[in-house]
């Protein structure tokens, strides 16, 4: 990751929020809390709170929509994370998952050989010991007996789950190629330099497709291309700048072992530039490998080829919760209003933990009840809050900051004639409608086909 970039700048010229802001709003609003929290924490291990599992399944739909859904090439698939063991073996986890690690001979610290610039130790400047080779995946064992023959792993990666199903998806879906199954869950890397929030953690979540293709460099160069532009847009069209994105292709002596190429889509966090997403070309590697571990034939018939092959694969793998940082970073802003500074995280509408929420002007009148009525009225179609608390002023700013698209005021006014006002988060414009017709609008507003 490189760290070259002073200060980032989003559009209009604005410095992007610092980790340490975000990670205040995250802490105190709700998003996301340090892991353990009452025992000190366990490094770099965090929870979601109320607002932030709102925010995560939201990214997570918005990726299934548009690479499950919204497809008839793509199918779904949910495996578990404990897998037979066998399967890191095919997979090449077990060999070659590693990071070359060093020790410091003075004060014990660990540090990837490849993030030490001078052979130095980067706390005491004491001497290093030789690298060796530190595999990432996390190791269990599944019964009562602690005995190798008993050993089995977190998965550091969903894919394997795709791979070894291919053959049961073969036999019970009607599948021709190309065609992709993708999967969203949790993975487990023992990462020796963790850290920068929920960036690189040992538990995260992944969203990954395997797109399957006939063993052909000139379709596999096209749909590379394909699928990298696709991932690119999908950022962009939910809330990313262009300008914070950026195409990195791996050198060949960085490629993960199972890859014939891969381009990183890398983000310009507040820390530099650091992956996004990786999309790599794994050939036909896995289920080559798979295949000769198993014994099992994972050959697909190309009915108009008349012949039998096992398919290449292109793989866009995105992190959750990376995704969920990025679009925090760049949904961050400051700005004033009615003389009043606000924070206000201007997050997609279809991204929004909240997407309305009720106000009652005053707390007589009736207009508490009215406000209740109107909740109840949304709640069945989006998540929807209500706060009677403070001023409407300060009621208006709590909302802006956790990013909740729109308020509904209810006035003297609404008593009368059942009309409330809108107040849109991003230009605080207001307008007048009637009850029945917010659900109607808010739909629209929020814009799901998009
Ligand atoms: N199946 C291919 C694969 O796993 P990867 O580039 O190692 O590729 C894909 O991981 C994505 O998973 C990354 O781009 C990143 O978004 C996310 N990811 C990987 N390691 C992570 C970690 N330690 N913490 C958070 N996210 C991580």
């Amino acid at each position: 990751m490189s760290t070259d970039e002073s200060a980032v700048l989003k559009s209009g010229g604005k410095p992007q929020v610092t980790m340490e802001k975000l990670v205040g709003l995250c802490k105190r609003r709700g998003l996301v809390f340090a892991s353990s929290d009452i025992y000190g924490g366990l490094g770099s291990t965090w929870d979601y709170g109320p607002l932030g599992v709102e925010l995560k399944r939201n990214v997570k739909e918005a990726w299934w929509r548009e690479m499950v859904q919204r497809r008839s090439d793509i199918m779904g698939l949910d495996a578990a994370i404990l897998m037979h063991p066998r399967t890191w073996e095919a997979s090449g986890h077990l060999q070659s998952f590693t990071d070359p690690l060093v020790d410091c001979k003075a004060c014990k610290q660990r540090f990837r050989a490849d993030q030490v610039a001078d052979g130095r130790c980067p706390e005491c400047g004491g001497e290093l010991t030789e690298p060796r080779n530190f595999n990432l995946m996390f190791k269990t064992f599944i019964g009562p007996l602690e005995d190798s023959a008993h050993a089995a792993y977190l998965r550091p990666e969903t894919a394997q789950g795709i791979f070894v199903n291919f053959g049961n998806l073969l036999d019970t879906q009607r599948v021709k190629l190309p065609f992709g199954v993708a999967q969203i869950g949790k993975s487990f890397r023992n990462e020796i330099t963790p850290g920068n929030f929920i960036f690189r953690t040992r538990e995260f979540e992944q969203m990954e497709m395997e797109f399957f293709i006939p063993p052909d460099p000139t379709q596999e160069a096209r749909w590379f291309e394909y699928w990298v532009e696709l991932r690119l847009g999908w950022y962009v069209k939910h809330g990313i700048e262009r300008e914070h994105l950026r195409l990195r292709p791996h050198g060949k002596d960085e490629l993960s072992h199972y890859s014939r190429g891969t381009t990183d889509i890398e983000f310009l966090y507040p820390f530099g530039w650091g992956e996004l997403e990786g999309l790599a070309k794994r050939g036909s590697y896995d289920l080559d490998r798979h295949a000769e571990f198993s014994g099992k034939d994972l050959t697909f018939f190309d009915e108009e080829a008349k012949t039998r092959y096992r398919p290449w694969v292109i793989e866009p793998a995105a992190g959750v919760d990376r995704a969920l940082l990025a679009f925090l970073l760049d949904a961050y802003d400051e700005d004033i209003v009615e003389d009043e500074a606000r924070v206000v995280l201007r997050l997609d509408p279809r991204l929004a933990p909240i997407k309305a929420a009720v106000l009652p002007l005053l707390r007589k009148g009736g207009q508490v009840e009215k406000a209740l009525e109107v909740r109840a009225r949304l709640q069945p179609h989006f998540p929807t809050a209500y706060d009677q608390a403070g001023s409407i002023g300060r009621r208006y700013r709590r909302q802006d900051e956790v990013g909740t698209p729109w308020c509904v005021t209810i006035d003297h006014q609404t008593m009368s004639d059942d009309t409330v006002t809108l107040r849109d988060r991003d230009s605080t414009a207001q307008v007048r409608l009637p009850i029945a017709a917010l659900v109607g609008e808010l739909n629209e507003r929020i814009g799901w086909h998009r």
